[in-house]
């Protein structure tokens, strides 16, 4: 069974505070998914295999160690997309493979339009990064599309997730290690009256991270 990882650190837990707030405009807000996005890939990545290799340093030989496997970074569109140039400077080697989706207002199930992946899989560990897990469905989608390529190890990275979420993620994918900056405590039912806000949005949650991104709420 794949892992359920909640950041307790001091400094997402500090940032998360700030994404939420609607104070936050566009601009700090796209700092603060790329930041809070290299605390998660740094703790999400501490158990990547490394090889011995030999490094000649301006003194002598030493052994140094290099990252084993190649890694894809999986950006979720759209409000994925900010996650991903932060942890790609950590890892500069990794592949970035874009994979479009986007949640039908109506159902709230996952509508699939881009996925360019080649026939055969290219790296060995799998990030799927996207700031929102609310029912889960986007994130089994984009699972799905990785083990239908051939991916074998896939790490889910989120910043807030939905109990709902999870639970649907780990039933439809036990294997699949899941960082999150942290849990919420639900999701929006069906609106009642006018003025509420629509089904399946995250509480407290910070509202739409893809609009809260790109200034397009
Ligand atoms: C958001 C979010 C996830 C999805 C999560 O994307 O970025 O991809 O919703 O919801 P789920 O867990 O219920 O599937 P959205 O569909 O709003 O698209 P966008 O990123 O293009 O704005
Ligand atoms: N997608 C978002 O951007 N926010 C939510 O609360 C749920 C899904």
């Amino acid at each position: 069974m794949g892992r359920v990882h909640v950041s307790q650190h001091p400094l997402i837990q500090h940032k998360l505070a700030l994404l939420r707030s609607i104070e936050t405009g566009p601009k700090k807000f796209r700092e603060l998914v790329r930041e809070i996005s290299i605390l998660l890939a740094y703790e999400a990545t501490a158990d990547l295999a490394l090889t011995p290799i030999d490094v000649m340093t301006p003194l002598t030989n030493a052994t140094g160690m290099a990252l084993s496997d190649k890694i894809g970074l999986i950006p979720i569109l759209r409000a994925g997309l900010g996650m991903v140039e932060g942890i790609w400077e950590m890892m500069p080697a990794a592949e970035v493979w874009h994979i479009g989706l986007y949640r039908d207002h109506r159902t709230l199930q996952p509508v699939a339009y881009y996925n360019k992946l080649p026939v055969n899989p290219t790296v060995q560990v799998c990030l799927i990064l996207d700031p929102m897990l609310a029912t889960g469905g986007s994130a089994v989608a984009a699972a799905d599309m990785l083990k239908q390529w051939g991916a074998r190890r896939i790490k889910y990275l989120g910043i807030i997730a939905a109990p709902e979420g999870v639970e649907f993620l780990q039933a439809h994918h036990p294997d699949i290690d899941i960082h999150l900056g942290t849990i919420d405590d639900h999701l929006t039912p069906e609106p009642s009256a006018p003025g509420e806000p629509p089904r399946g949005y995250i509480v407290p949650g910070l509202g739409d991270a893809g609009d809260r991104q790109f200034g397009t709420g």
